[in-house]
This record gives C-alpha cells, sequence and structure tokens, in this order.
C-alpha cells in the first residue's frame, strides 16, 4: 500500500529545487499533487514531468505566495480539480543575503513577505478547507539557521525562525480539528539556492557538518513524507531537523 494513496497535496515553490523532490516522491507515494510556483509555464512542466514518471495526477499552477488572493486561488483550483485539499507543503523561499549594515529595508521584507506572510496565507487559505473537514496536514520548510543563527542572512534566518513560531501557533489552534502543523529544517541542501556557494565555502560547511557533506532534496522529501503521512498521527508543533547533524 502506497503511503500516500487517495490524499491530496498542494506543495508551493515546486517547481525545481526541494519542492520539486517533495511532489515526485509524495506523487510516486500515490498523492495527487498540485504543484504551484511563480511561474505557470515551469508549474505545469514540472506537473507534466512528475505525471509522466510517476502515473500520478497532477496540476500546475503560477501563484506568488506574498499575494493573498493567488493563495486562495490556488487553493480553490486545487480543491476543485482533486475534490478536497489534505496536504499543504510551505515550499517557496527567497534569499537576499547580505551584511546588516548593507542590507536595504526592501530586501528585508521582500524575503518576510514570501517566505513567513506567505506561508501564513497559504495555511489559512487551506485551513479554512482542512477545519472543515477535521483533517489535514501543513508542513512548513523551515531552515537550520532559523534555529542557529547566519552572518549575512538576518532576514532569511529571521523569516526561518517565525515560521518555527507559525508552526508552534497553528499547531495548537487548529489541534482540535485533527489538522496537524509541523515544520522540517533542512540543513545545506543541494539546489539552486545553495549552487551559488563557491567551492571553499562548501569546503567549509562540509568540515562543519558531522555527516561530513551537504545533503540532497530527496533527504528533505522523506521527512515531509513522514510528516505529511499517517506514520506521523501523533506529531504536532515539531521541528524536524534533516541537517546531517550541523545543529543538535
Ligand atoms: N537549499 C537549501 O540548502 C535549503 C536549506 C534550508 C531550507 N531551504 C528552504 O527550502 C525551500 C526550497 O528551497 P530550494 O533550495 O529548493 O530553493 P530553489 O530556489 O531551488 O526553489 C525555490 C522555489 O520557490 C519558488 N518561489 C520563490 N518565490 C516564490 C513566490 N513568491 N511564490 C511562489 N513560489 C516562489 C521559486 O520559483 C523556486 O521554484 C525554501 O523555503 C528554502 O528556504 C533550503
Amino acid at each position: 500500500m502506497k503511503r500516500l494513496e487517495g490524499k491530496t497535496a498542494l506543495i508551493t515553490g515546486a517547481a525545481r529545487g526541494i519542492g520539486l523532490e517533495i511532489a515526485a516522491v509524495f506523487a510516486a507515494e500515490g498523492a495527487l499533487v498540485a504543484i504551484a510556483d511563480l511561474s505557470a509555464g515551469e508549474a505545469a512542466a514540472a506537473a507534466n514531468d512528475i505525471a509522466a514518471r510517476t502515473g500520478a495526477r497532477t496540476l500546475g499552477l503560477g501563484l506568488d505566495v506574498s499575494k493573498e488572493a493567488d493563495c486562495e486561488r490556488a487553493v480553490q483550483e486545487t480543491a476543485a480539480a482533486f475534490g478536497k485539499v489534505d496536504i499543504l507543503v510551505n515550499n517557496a523561499g527567497i534569499t537576499k543575503d547580505n551584511l546588516v549594515l548593507r542590507m536595504k529595508e526592501a530586501d528585508f521584507d521582500s524575503v518576510m513577505d514570501v517566505n513567513l506572510k506567505g506561508s501564513f496565507l497559504m495555511a489559512k487559505a487551506a485551513a479554512k478547507l482542512m477545519l472543515k473537514a477535521r483533517a489535514g496536514r501543513i508542513i512548513n520548510i523551515s531552515s537550520v539557521v532559523g534555529q542557529s543563527g547566519q552572518a549575512g542572512q538576518a532576514n532569511y534566518a529571521a523569516s526561518k525562525a517565525g515560521l518555527i513560531g507559525l508552526t508552534k501557533s497553528l499547531a495548537r489552534e487548529f489541534a482540535p480539528r485533527q489538522v496537524l502543523v509541523n515544520a522540517v529544517a533542512p540543513g545545506f541542501i543541494r539546489t539552486r539556492m545553495t549552487e551559488g556557494l563557491k567551492d571553499e565555502a562548501r569546503a567549509k560547511i562540509s568540515e562543519l557538518i558531522p555527516l561530513g557533506r551537504m545533503g540532497e532534496p530527496g533527504e528533505v522529501a522523506k521527512a515531509a513524507l513522514f510528516l505529511a503521512g499517517d506514520d506521523s498521527a501523533y506529531v504536532t508543533g515539531q521541528v524536524l531537523a534533516v541537517n546531517g547533524g550541523l545543529y543538535m
């Protein structure tokens, strides 16, 4: 029996990287998957690719998670296509790194808008259906730097730490209706977000990681799968670190 048979999932920022891998793993486990991303064309291409690889029903949606109307529309379109929304993964995220004294106010605001406010807006839109259904899972993709802090990433780390507070608050608020809310906090994972790192920085990071290497998107997707499926029925308000031991 596949682990997400009959479930429907909406995943933001899923046209590439960690989100794409989560979508592929969920589809392979039997879920109907809606892939939402900034570019409707790229989301549709990713959805077609996953459908071809897994045979699952998929849907591609264009949205900007920092816009409330887009979030509501994405939830409605997913429910219209699949009949319900069982699982929401708030994965869309951006970085605009700089040292604080050089960080522009606009760069602080845009990172907060996408990473933190976007997750709140998506959770709010999806919760309307989940609370009524008295079932649901919300998984927020935070980051190790939200737990440890990081020089040069004050905006990003604050948004990812904020996501942990959001996760715990939503978990408490929605628990009476059996809607479970958890976070995954990845460490350094090999995607486009980290490909800009210089070889020297990459080697230095790997030295700090007890497991001695960066992680793969599929390793984060497996943690999201656990939090989306029946195996985590008694888990809510938690932060699951997938970081090779970088932060304990
Ligand atoms: N790669 C890492 O090392 C790492 C570590 C910890 C956490 N994360 C988090 O994992 C998530 C995925 O990261 P990734 O490494 O796959 O990055 P990525 O840049 O490869 O993918 C991010 C996706 O989000 C989409 N996106 C950006 N802004 C959006 C918006 N406003 N609305 C909708 N979609 C939007 C992008 O188009 C892209 O497809 C992010 O939240 C990131 O912060 C990544």
